[in-house]
């Protein structure tokens, strides 16, 4: 199962929820790879890839046509692997843009991928450009992480006509796997009131876990650790297991013919 996580506002925890949504997965023995598509490499660095090994990427593998396989490499979490970004996917968007069937090809790539994991979690820059539009092409379902604050519920209803539209156009149909509230912060009333507005508007889409702000989790990528390497007793580590034992019933219902509840 292919997950992208998306959102068109940036700092909105994508990329924490990716690497320690997949730590808690492989953790629990599933096969788990990150496809990290953002060219600063924050999800490659936060898995302990160094900065220099970057490459073979997913710029390889996107603009030349590398085998996924070889650029696919073990994380330190056993069960846990990762397609790297690196800065050449800065130029993504330009260099493909004549290119027919652009939003098509990273779909194909990942295609030898898809057999040997139960989850493939793919890590977006924000922004609905090329690359976040490929891995909705791509993906069965997305995550959107929101924060609570001003604004967030337009951030919901930016993308989800979004994925429709891709739905009309590429014949495939993208779920909402569901929206999952971030740096989360029970003292401010903005936010109380947005968990309120989001959770009264979107209903079972939003997870029921709620990801609190916690330091350990903005302090781990510096270390190039997952919160599990990091801090496994902190809040932030308990959080992400909950979310993985979520995900896996979430992804449940959706993989059951006839019963896509969350369906955008
Ligand atoms: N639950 C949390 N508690 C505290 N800090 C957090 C939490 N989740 C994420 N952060 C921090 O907030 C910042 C933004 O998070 P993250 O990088 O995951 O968001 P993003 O949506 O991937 O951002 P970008 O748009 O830059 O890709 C980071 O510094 C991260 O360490
Ligand atoms: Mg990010």
């Amino acid at each position: 199962m292919i997950t992208a996580l998306v959102s068109k506002k940036g700092g909105v925890g994508k990329t924490t929820t990716c690497v320690n949504l997949a730590a808690a997965l492989a953790s629990i023995g599933k096969k788990v790879l990150v496809v990290d598509l953002d060219s600063q490499a924050s999800a490659s660095l936060s898995l302990g890839i160094p900065r220099e090994r970057l490459a073979p990427s997913s710029a390889d593998v996107l603009l030349h046509s590398m085998p996924v396989g070889e650029a696919i490499r073990p994380t330190r979490t056993g069960g846990l692997d990762i397609l790297p970004a690196s800065s050449d996917l800065t130029n993504f968007d330009s260099i493909m843009a004549t290119r027919p069937d652009k939003e098509l090809l990273l779909r194909r790539q990942l295609r030898p991928a898809e057999t040997f994991y139960d989850f493939i979690l793919v890590d977006c820059p924000s922004s609905l450009s090329l690359l976040p539009l490929s891995a909705l092409v791509a993906a069965d379902n997305f995550i959107l992480p929101v924060v609570p604050q001003y604004l967030a519920l337009e951030g919901v209803q930016n993308l989800l006509p979004t994925a429709q539209r891709l739905h009309l156009r590429f014949g495939k149909r993208t779920d909402l796997l569901g929206i999952v509230l971030t740096i989360v912060d029970y003292r401010t009333k903005t936010n109380r009131d947005n968990i309120n507005l989001i959770r009264g508007q979107f209903g079972s889409a939003v997870f029921a876990i709620e990801i609190r702000t916690n330091i350990r989790l903005a302090e781990a990528p510096a270390e190039g650790m997952t919160i599990f390497e990091f801090d496994p007793g902190s809040a932030g580590a308990k959080a992400y297991r909950l979310l993985a034992a979520e995900t896996l019933i979430r992804a449940s219902h959706l993989r059951r013919p006839g019963t896509r509840a969350q369906a955008v």
